[in-house]
C-alpha cells in the first residue's frame, strides 16, 4: 500500500461548520429533539468518522443497508444511521425545509436539510440489524423508543459542546489521520472495546503490534447498557496499563464517542468501517465482538467478513480465538497455540468478573494484571 488508507468512499467528510448564517435563527425553524445516541451519530457523521455519509439515511439507503449491508452505491454498510422524529415534530416542516436538531442540554446541536420523511419497519429492522426482535435485546430495546418517523437529509453541526467526556482524548479522524502520519505507521491495527483492559485484550494488542506498526486503541464511550462499566474506569484502566506494558511510541489511545448497538456481527462491520475513517489499515475482531446475551455465535462477528467484498471495505479484519490463561505454558493462549486440557484454561467472561466484583472478590491474575484489579475494586 502507498500512502494512508483512504476514508471510506474516498473523501473524509466534514459537515462542522461555524458559518453564522447556520449558527443562527434556530427560534424561526422547526425543530426535532435528539437524544445522547443520535447526538453521538450526528458528531460522527460531522467528523468523518461515518464518512461518506454526510447525514441521515433515506429509506432507499435504509431499505439497501437492511437488505443487501450495502449503500445504494454498492459500498458495503451494515447498520443504518437514522434521525428518529416524532409525529408532532414532522407535522411542523416538509421536504425541503431547514430543521434544527436540539441536543439533550437544550442547545442547538445542528441543521438539516430534509430529503425525506419515512416510515420505517421497526420489526424489520430489529431482524435485519439485531437479528432478533427481543426486547431484552439492549439494541431492540434502544430502537422501540424511536420514531416513530425517520427523517432524512445532510447536516451542518454547530454543537459547541464536548459529547465525548473526554475531550483531551476525543480525536477526530483528521486528527489521527495526522497522529499516524507523524508518528510514520503505514498501518495501523484498531481496538474496539467496551470493557476494562483485561489479559486477552492485551495479548490481542501484543499479537497485532507483532504484525502492524501502530495501535490505535479506541474504546467506545458513548451510551452502554446499564451494567457495563463506566467509561471513566475504563479509562483509567487503559492508561494505567498503558503507561507500564505499552511501548510508548507504537500505541495512541484515543475514544470513540458512539453509542454501542450490540448488534454483534452487523457492527463488527460498522466498527471496522469507522475505524478505516480513522486512518487505520487493520481491525481486531475476537471472540463474540460486539455482543450480548448468546444472541450470536461466538465467531460470527468474524464470519461475516467472509460475505463482504474485502477490497471495497479495505480495512483488513484480523481474527482472534476465544484467548484465555494457559496454567500449562504460563501465558495466555487460545486454541491454536495451546495444547492445555479444559482443566489447564482459565476462561473469564466480562460479566463473571462483574460478578465477583459485586460480591467484593478480586478478580483473579489470570484475568487481569493487578493494577487494574486495583481500580476495578475501588470502584465497587
Ligand atoms: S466489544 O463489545 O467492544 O466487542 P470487549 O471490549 O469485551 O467488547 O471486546 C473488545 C474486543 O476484544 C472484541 O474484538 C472482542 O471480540 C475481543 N475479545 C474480548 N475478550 C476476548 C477473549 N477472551 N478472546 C478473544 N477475543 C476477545
Amino acid at each position: 500500500m502507498s500512502g494512508p488508507i483512504k476514508p471510506y468512499g474516498g473523501r473524509l467528510v466534514n459537515r462542522v461548520t461555524d458559518d453564522e448564517a447556520l449558527t443562527g435563527e434556530t427560534k424561526v425553524l422547526p425543530t426535532i429533539q435528539i437524544t445522547p445516541r443520535i447526538l453521538a451519530d450526528l458528531y460522527m457523521v460531522a467528523v468523518g468518522a461515518l464518512s461518506p455519509l454526510e447525514g441521515f439515511m433515506d429509506s432507499a439507503t435504509y431499505e439497501s443497508v437492511l437488505e443487501t449491508m450495502k449503500l445504494t452505491n454498492g459500498l458495503p454498510w451494515s447498520i443504518p444511521v437514522v434521525l428518529p422524529a416524532t409525529q408532532q415534530e414532522v407535522a411542523e416542516f416538509h421536504v425541503g425545509d431547514r430543521v434544527a436538531l436540539i441536543a439533550p442540554d437544550g442547545t442547538l446541536a445542528a441543521k438539516l436539510d430534509v430529503t425525506e420523511i419515512f416510515e420505517p419497519d421497526f420489526a424489520h429492522e430489529a431482524l435485519s440489524v439485531y437479528g432478533t426482535e427481543d426486547a431484552a435485546h439492549p439494541g431492540v430495546a434502544a430502537l422501540q423508543t424511536f420514531g416513530p418517523k425517520y427523517v432524512a437529509g445532510s447536516i451542518h453541526y454547530v454543537y459547541a459542546n464536548d459529547i465525548s467526556g473526554f475531550p483531551a482524548d476525543n480525536l477526530t479522524p483528521a486528527e489521527t489521520r495526522v497522529r499516524f502520519d507523524e508518528a510514520k505507521w503505514g498501518t495501523v491495527v484498531a481496538f474496539q472495546t467496551r470493557n476494562p483492559i483485561h489479559r486477552a485484550h492485551e495479548y490481542l494488542h501484543k499479537c497485532a503490534l507483532e504484525m502492524v506498526e501502530g495501535l490505535l486503541i479506541h474504546p467506545l464511550v458513548g451510551e452502554t447498557k446499564p451494567d457495563d462499566l463506566p467509561a471513566d474506569i475504563r479509562m483509567e484502566s487503559y492508561r494505567t496499563i498503558l503507561d507500564l506494558y505499552y511501548p510508548k511510541d507504537r500505541v495512541l489511545l484515543s475514544v470513540l464517542p458512539a453509542a454501542m448497538r450490540y448488534a454483534g456481527p452487523r457492527e463488527a462491520i460498522f466498527h471496522a468501517i469507522i475505524r478505516r475513517n480513522y486512518g487505520c489499515t487493520h481491525f481486531i475482531v475476537g471472540r463474540d465482538h460486539a455482543g450480548v446475551g448468546d444472541y450470536y455465535g461466538s465467531y460470527d462477528a468474524q464470519e461475516i467478513f467472509d460475505e463482504i467484498d474485502a477490497d471495497l471495505l479495505g480495512i483488513v479484519p484480523l481474527k482472534f480465538e476465544h484467548a484465555f490463561w494457559c496454567t500449562r505454558t504460563g501465558q495466555m493462549a487460545s486454541n491454536k497455540t495451546s495444547p492445555s486440557t479444559p482443566e489447564e484454561r482459565v476462561f473469564l467472561s466480562g460479566s463473571e468478573v462483574r460478578e465477583m466484583l459485586s460480591r467484593g472478590e478480586r478478580p483473579p491474575v489470570e484475568f487481569t494484571r493487578p493494577e487494574v484489579a486495583d481500580i476495578l475494586m475501588k470502584m465497587y
